[in-house]
């Protein structure tokens, strides 16, 4: 047995076993002082208080030296999966072009497309591994990483078995999505029907049964699919047995939300333009509400509602959205930040939107996302003596160690 030993504070985030915190339970993070962890295998056996610890050494000890232990964080909607660089639209994006404009335009998720269909599987491969490892330093045990830059069957393929090669690699969770309905590719920009034929005819019945992505993705958007078109693709995805997730209310409201209620989504994600009445609807739902501020700072727009989402009840996640066109950031620790200046969420609430709502948008807060009996022991060691640093320290990465499964898989260089 290990303990983890010698913590200057423990950021449980319990959820007394409901696994998932909306509304007010969010600003509950459950800090303990003067506690310890028991870790079994790759479990958290127990928390007890450092007085009770009568026989340490049947423990293999994990001298904490007064950091601070979280959960490990969960990282739950990403596009890392990219090939190329889009620094020539960002340019164009500071002399006053729009993110929609570079789009209409066939740059946008159209440029990566190409890119990415210009490199091999091993390429992919090689351009994933340093961005997992940067995840990881930052405490990141649960990462998701969505296709879309394929947009046909070979491609899409291809980005799915790269991020599935990378639980060969590493050993925290990693999550495969699959988002075939990104945007039209050009063979397709005037067959929208053709497209979704192949998506719901041939894409998805091969990843199926080939088990390369437990969700699907689509992203509904005037430059994208129209919430009729997520419809056609979201039945046949429910069908066989995918969990959905929609990327909506980003730029317009077309339908997404709406239509999103109608079927078992999982998360909405964005919400930069979603209306009040909106905002009620979610609340009523138990959809998980993930935004992503990363992309508002990026293209220097709308921030979604995070308070009025918060206040009315909704589960609120967020995540970095990294990816090369509207978010390159990558930086898990700068999006809390921001999340924290821009959407004015109490520190607290972020650091419960990073790690067991994260989890539950991607349906793994029965496993990880909060330190409770049971669950997996992943965790994230900061190098600090109370929380709010870790926020207040702004695009700095305070992350120590990363645990995965009780063994230590990350450590920095002290300073
Ligand atoms: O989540 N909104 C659509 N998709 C991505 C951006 C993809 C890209 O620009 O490459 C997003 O913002
Ligand atoms: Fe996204």
């Amino acid at each position: 047995m290990k303990l983890l030993a010698n913590t200057s504070q423990i950021i449980t985030v319990n959820t007394n076993g409901k696994n998932l915190k909306r509304g007010n339970d969010l600003a509950n993070i459950g800090v303990l002082a003067e506690h310890a962890i028991v870790v079994e295998n790759d479990a958290i056996k127990d928390l007890i208080p450092n007085s009770s610890i009568k026989n340490p050494s049947k423990y293999d000890i994990i001298d904490l030296q007064d950091k601070i232990i979280l959960p490990g964080l969960v990282e739950c909607h990403t596009h890392a999966a990219f090939a190329g660089s889009r620094a020539i639209e960002f340019k164009m994006k500071l002399q006053g072009k729009s993110y929609e404009d570079i789009a209409r335009s066939g740059g946008g998720i159209l440029s990566t497309v190409s890119a990415v269909r210009n490199s091999s599987l091993n390429e992919l491969v090689k351009f994933l591994i340093p961005r997992v490892k940067y995840f990881i330093s930052q405490g990141i045990t649960t990462l998701e990483i969505k296709s879309g830059y394929g947009l046909d069957l070979e491609n899409e393929i291809k980005l799915l078995e790269a991020i599935n090669k990378l639980k060969s690699i590493f050993t925290i969770n990693i999550i495969p999505t699959f988002l075939g309905a990104h945007t039209y590719p050009l063979e397709f920009k005037e067959n929208h029907q053709g497209y979704i034929n192949l998506i719901t005819k041939i894409m998805l019945p091969e990843i199926a049964e080939k088990k390369l992505a437990k969700f699907c993705d689509a992203f509904c958007e005037w430059t994208a699919f129209s919430a009729e078109e997520v419809d056609t693709i979201f039945t046949k995805a429910e069908e066989l047995g995918f969990h959905l997730r929609l990327h909506t209310e980003q730029f317009n409201n077309i339908g997404g939300l709406e239509l999103a209620l109608t079927h078992e989504t999982i998360s909405v994600d964005h919400l930069e333009v979603m209306t009040d009445r909106q905002i009620f609807k979610l609340a009523a739902s138990d959809i998980v509400a993930v935004l992503l501020p990363g992309v508002s700072f990026f293209l220097n727009y709308d921030y979604a509602p995070a308070r009025k989402l918060i206040d009315n009840n909704v589960i609120v996640a967020i995540s970095t959205d990294y990816n090369p066109g509207s978010s390159h950031i990558s930086n898990l620790n700068l999006i809390m930040s921001i999340a924290a200046i821009k959407m004015k969420m109490t520190i607290e609430e972020i650091i419960s939107s990073v790690t067991i709502n994260a989890a539950n948008a991607i349906l793994k807060n029965h496993e990880v996302g909060s330190i409770e009996i049971g669950k997996k022991a992943d965790f994230a060691v900061f190098n600090a003596q109370d929380y709010s640093e870790i926020i207040y320290n702004v695009g700095k990465n305070l992350n120590a160690m990363t645990i995965k499964n009780g063994k230590i898989i990350y450590q920095a260089n002290e300073l």
